[in-house]
């Protein structure tokens, strides 16, 4: 297992639509294994393949809280099937570091997908396990937080990050 680069906004590479896995083999596995422990390294409660420079549609989500035991969930070719309701969390995303927005989404989502042995399963989840779906869903599809932002929001996350990237470039 390795800790993989996380790509940052506004990396082209995060912007690509991810293609469906073919085979759920060890290459596979070792892809899953590795995003999980650059997930919890960094840490953050789920990451996308394309996040690591990987264009397959493959996610992993763990939303136990430090005093929890983990429980790693682990989705290839996912798909939303259903969903319902609507909700609005404070979400960050590790492609954008030190900002964190407040984003509606739907309350309850229906997903399908293979787990780590290639077995299909299909999972209810409602509150942060469906936020985390659906904004992991979402990197799949080469789309970011910063679009489900309105026109002034984006405006201020964009001057927030070119401001960072500023002090980042002067401590270089
Ligand atoms: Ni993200």
């Amino acid at each position: 297992m390795a800790v993989r680069e996380i790509l940052e906004y506004p990396h082209p590479a995060l912007r690509e639509v991810a293609k469906p896995v073919t085979q759920v083999d060890d290459e596979i596995r070792r892809l899953v294994d590795d995003m999980a422990e650059t997930m919890y390294d960094a840490p953050g409660v789920g990451l996308a393949a394309p996040q690591i420079g990987v264009g397959l549609r493959v996610f992993v989500i763990d939303i136990a809280s430090e005093d929890e035991p983990s429980e790693l969930y682990t989705f290839i070719n996912p798909e939303i099937v259903a969903t319902s309701g609507t909700q609005t969390w404070e979400e960050g995303c590790l492609s954008f570091p030190g900002v964190s927005e407040e984003i509606k989404r739907a309350e309850h989502v229906t997903v399908r997908a293979l787990d780590r042995d290639g077995e299909p399963f299909e999972l209810e989840a409602e509150g942060l396990l469906a936020v985390a779906l659906q904004h992991e869903n979402d990197h799949l599809n080469g789309v970011l937080m910063i679009d489900k932002l309105n026109a002034l929001k984006k405006r201020m996350m964009g001057r927030k990050l070119a401001k960072k990237q500023r002090a980042e470039d002067a401590e270089a």
